[in-house]
């Protein structure tokens, strides 16, 4: 895992999120990272340096003048050997005092001291993120290059609706995670298909594939991780969109193709993990139909195969198919990319990997066979992304 012997000073600023920062603490010492806590005074009187303690296995730093440590360089020493301080939430008046290199508590000289990547998740009232001070602080931290994650909108605290939440911490340390995967994929434009498509039969009745789109967010999650400018079409799904990750949500196969013409044009990699369905109904009822004739027989007619389409244009980018088989996996996954005339398909069985968390999966490429082990679907698709990233043809 990338987050394992990762180090990170977490420094929690006064605000009721406060207390979020414990959790996000549990999150990341169970992920493998070692996690230094200082603490402002006002972030004392929301929650104890005792619990922080208890949870990061590490003493608490509060003090610009703490007598422990021997030569008074704490505010340089408790950052040095860090790879990524995140201060969690950060006030408006700590984001005020960094934009402006203000340094006059332990944490506030910390960042201003330090030599490490600084990210800050924002938490705090509507009207004080609105605040004019504050989006110029926001704009002055951007520039320097400080990472942001969040806030985001909903209800807070004051009982207000609206920008200022802090993140959920578990978002927080999937962006501590993608802040620390490696960036194969900088400057590379991904498009990702994701999820089932419907056909309607009539008004209430559809033909769909099983999938939950696990694996398609997974890879655009992977693939934005991995620093590429991603798009994700996607079938009816009950999923978030990754951070950062451009969502166009589709009904149908034919939908799904004119979403996937379109955003294709400025693609260098086409990654295609949608269950698309084969036939949609040639003749759609326009109303319900009734029950109590027998039978029904519906006429199909078969849907375009998007992948076949994009892989056969004259410029194509590299594609990679999926292929989900109940039986023959290896035969069948290399006859399709065969037909299909892809550079890469990942295979897997569909019993195992259809809503599943966890799957197991096999590339085939001109090369040959490349297992790439069981896992959750997350793993899997960071060992995909590293594959056909050393698999691209090199900048001209
Ligand atoms: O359904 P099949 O096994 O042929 O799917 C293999 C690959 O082709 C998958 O990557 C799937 O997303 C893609 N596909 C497609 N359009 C279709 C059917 C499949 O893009 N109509």
């Amino acid at each position: 895992m990338t987050l394992k012997d990762k180090r990170v000073l977490l420094g929690i600023t006064g605000g009721i999120a406060a207390y979020k920062s414990a959790e996000l603490t549990r999150l990341l010492t169970r992920a493998g990272v070692e996690v230094r806590v200082v603490m402002t005074e006002a972030a004392t009187r929301f929650i104890t340096p005792v619990t922080m303690q208890a949870l990061s296995g590490q003493t608490v730093w509060t003090d610009l003048w703490d007598a422990r440590v021997p030569d008074n360089m704490g505010h340089i020493e408790l950052s040095r050997d860090r790879d990524l301080i995140v201060v969690a939430p950060a006030s408006a008046d700590f984001m005020a005092k960094v934009a402006h290199g203000l340094a006059d508590d332990l944490l506030s000289t910390l960042c201003v001291a330090r030599r490490c990547p600084l990210m800050l998740a924002p938490a705090m009232n509507v009207e004080m993120w609105e605040n004019a001070a504050t989006q110029r602080s926001l704009q002055l931290l951007r520039d320097d290059g400080v990472l942001l994650a969040g806030p985001a909108a909903g209800d807070q605290a004051c009982g207000e609706i609206g920008m200022g939440r802090m993140l959920e911490p578990a978002q927080i340390a999937a962006e501590v995670d993608n802040f620390f995967q490696p960036k194969l994929l900088a400057g590379k434009r991904v498009l990702v298909t994701a999820g089932p498509t419907e056909e309607p039969i009539d008004p209430v009745r559809v033909l769909t594939n099983v999938s939950s789109g696990k694996m398609g967010f997974a890879v655009a999650r992977a693939a934005r991780d991995a620093g590429a400018d991603v798009t994700l079409v996607s079938g009816p799904v009950a999923l978030a969109t990754p951070s950062g990750v451009a969502r166009i949500d589709v009904r149908t196969a034919e939908e799904m193709f004119e979403a996937v013409k379109k955003a294709v044009k400025s693609a260098d990699v086409f990654i295609s993990v949608a269950a698309v369905s084969d036939y949609r109904v040639k003749n759609r009822a326009s109303q319900k139909i009734k029950k109590g004739n027998g039978g029904l027989s519906l006429e199909l007619e078969e849907n375009p195969d998007i992948l076949s389409w994009v892989a056969a244009l004259p410029k194509p980018p590299y594609c990679v198919g999926f292929a989900a088989e109940s039986e023959n996996l290896a035969q069948y996954a290399k006859e399709k990319r065969l037909k299909k005339r892809l550079p890469l398909i990942a295979a897997n069985l569909a019993q195992e990997a259809l809503g599943a968390d966890d799957s197991a999966i096999t590339l085939y490429d001109d090369r040959g066979e490349h297992p790439l082990g069981r896992g959750p679907k997350l793993q899997l698709a960071r060992k995909l992304v590293e594959h056909l990233a050393g698999a691209l043809p090199q900048k001209k």
